[in-house]
């Protein structure tokens, strides 16, 4: 058996300007993950593959899952590169990452297995090729993906990242904690990201326009986040999610809960990933980050969690 595991994801700045050449900033949960198990079914002929992804649904010979389905393309997509198995395989799957949340569990999920089904069949594939295998994975999810979810995934780092410069890893001056509170509405990358590609298309100038105020706030955070300013990041994310307003991906359970957040302290709050559903991420004062949990619940979210991040 051969196991392999990726963290999910979290946006800090930049969703969707990213997707239109802005830089962003992302950064790993390592403490949240999904696993891929991988053993032959040496009973069944070579290439036979068995799935079983309970966390997400689906369960049977690969051939019976829908054919643009994630889980069968990144399956097969690896089993292109590593050639054909000798043996059928066992694939498992297990996430604990929230889907649809803008956690990115179907990145670390394509991670996890492109992972596991390559060192299984002895070909250790390098992270540049495991990303760009996720990416290709990312386009059923996200549609024109921006790539910044399979590159933090697969390197596990903090990243700045921007399409034409790539990923530049990098570590924060000092561990932040961040708050994380799901509104339990589920809200496809893809359909987020064609909205706002439709209203791109209409008013191309104030979508630009937004876009480029957005970049310019993720430098800002970048150098923040280098120098240890804490207090400027909290505004920066409260401005991040004003332009996400502009942007109409925010929500009305969005906005409750960034209120919640605040009223319990937080120094700044904002969505995180697609937006109009999915997770709201929250900046604590200090180390405590138990007042605003309990706030954020209070408002009705369906799971929250603390995260150490940037370290
Ligand atoms: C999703 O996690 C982030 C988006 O910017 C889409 C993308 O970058 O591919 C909304």
């Amino acid at each position: 058996m051969t196991q392999a595991s990726a963290p999910g994801k979290c946006i800090l700045f930049g969703e969707h300007a990213v997707v239109y050449g802005r830089p962003a900033i992302a950064i790993p949960l390592p403490g949240l993950r999904a696993t891929a198990r991988v053993s032959d079914l040496p009973s069944s002929p070579p290439a036979r593959v068995r799935i079983e992804a309970p966390d997400i649904r689906v369960n049977g010979w690969i051939e019976e899952v829908p054919f643009n389905d994630p889980l069968r393309r990144v399956i097969e997509l690896t089993l292109q590169e590593t050639g054909p198995p000798p043996n059928g395989l066992h694939v498992d799957v297990r996430s604990k990452i929230p889907i649809a949340s803008g956690l990115g569990s179907g990145a670390a999920v394509s991670v996890a297995l492109v992972r596991a089904i390559s060192r299984h069949l002895g070909a250790e594939l390098t992270n540049e090729r495991v990303s760009s295998l996720a990416f290709e994975v990312e386009k059923l999810h996200h549609g024109t993906p921006s790539g910044i979810d399979n590159t933090v995934v697969t390197y596990e780092r903090a990243v700045y990242y921007a399409q034409e410069s790539g990923p530049e890893p990098f570590q924060f001056s000092k561990a932040l904690p961040l708050v994380i509170g799901d509104t339990g509405v589920g809200s496809p990358t893809r359909e987020v990201v064609g909205l706002v590609r439709r209203a791109w298309q209409q008013e191309p100038e104030a979508l630009e326009s937004i876009f480029d105020q957005i970049g310019s706030l993720v430098g800002t955070a970048r150098e923040a986040l280098l120098s240890g300013r804490i207090r400027i990041l909290g505004e920066l994310m409260d401005r991040n999610q004003t332009l996400l307003e502009a942007l109409d991906v925010s929500a009305e359970m969005l906005r409750a809960l960034i209120s919640a957040a605040k009223a319990a302290g937080a120094l700044g709050a904002k969505l995180s990933g697609a937006g109009r559903g999915g997770i709201v991420i929250a900046l604590p004062p200090g180390p405590q980050s138990g007042p605003i949990e309990a706030a954020l619940r209070d408002a009705g979210a369906v799971w929250t969690y603390t995260a150490e991040v940037g370290a």
